[in-house]
């Protein structure tokens, strides 16, 4: 097994460019067969999901478009916290049928205040397709429909997700190595 050092961290091999596409590869599938017809909006969310949401619309063969946002957050008043806004989302999604795309959900709270933002918008629907899901760590209640992976609650990088912005081109994944935390 051949280790990975990214900074002060060693990562250790998680799943291979193999098992990622074959997630990918059923992901797509589902989403062809439940989308024909549909002309879906793919909504995919920078920076992580680059690598996803490329190898997933390739996979993608009904009529369907995508388009790219950044998350940023900002501090809003005292009772609004903490508030998530998209850059970049110039496309009317009002009676479209959308799919975010996301590399992670992690404790669920980025895609669970953003979301609401988005229904705002009435929709025709709005789903989710997700790589990767720590169940243990979610604290924020999100609802995925095409999911790749569920995983341990471990630190991952490769595929697009980054530690401290190296890592993203790795086509393999990786995690934290144990007893590394
Ligand atoms: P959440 O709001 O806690 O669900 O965080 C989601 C975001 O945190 C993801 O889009 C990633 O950018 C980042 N993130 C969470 N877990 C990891 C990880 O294990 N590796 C790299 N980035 C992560």
């Amino acid at each position: 097994m051949s280790f990975l050092q990214v900074k002060d961290k060693t990562f250790e091999p998680y799943l291979t460019a193999s098992d990622i596409n074959g997630q990918v590869q059923r992901l797509a599938a589902e989403i062809n067969r439940d989308y024909k017809g549909k002309r879906p909006l793919f909504i995919a969310i920078l920076n992580g999901s680059f690598m996803f949401s490329s190898d997933l619309f390739k996979a993608v063969n009904i009529e369907a478009e995508i388009c790219f946002i950044k998350l940023a957050s900002y501090k809003g008043t005292k009772s609004t916290g903490q508030v998530i806004t998209a850059i970049g989302l110039d496309m009317d999604i009002h009676d479209r049928h959308v799919i975010i795309l996301e590399d992670i959900v992690d404790t669920g709270k980025t895609l669970n205040e953003f979301l609401p933002q988005l229904h705002h918008q009435q929709p025709a629907s709005l789903e989710l397709a997700v790589l990767l899901h720590k169940p243990e760590a979610t604290r924020y209640p999100v609802s995925i429909k095409y999911l790749g992976f569920s995983i341990p609650d471990k630190f991952v990088l490769g595929y697009g997700l980054d530690y401290d912005g190296l890592g993203r081109n790795i086509p393999e994944i990786y995690k934290l190595k144990e007893g590394a935390e």
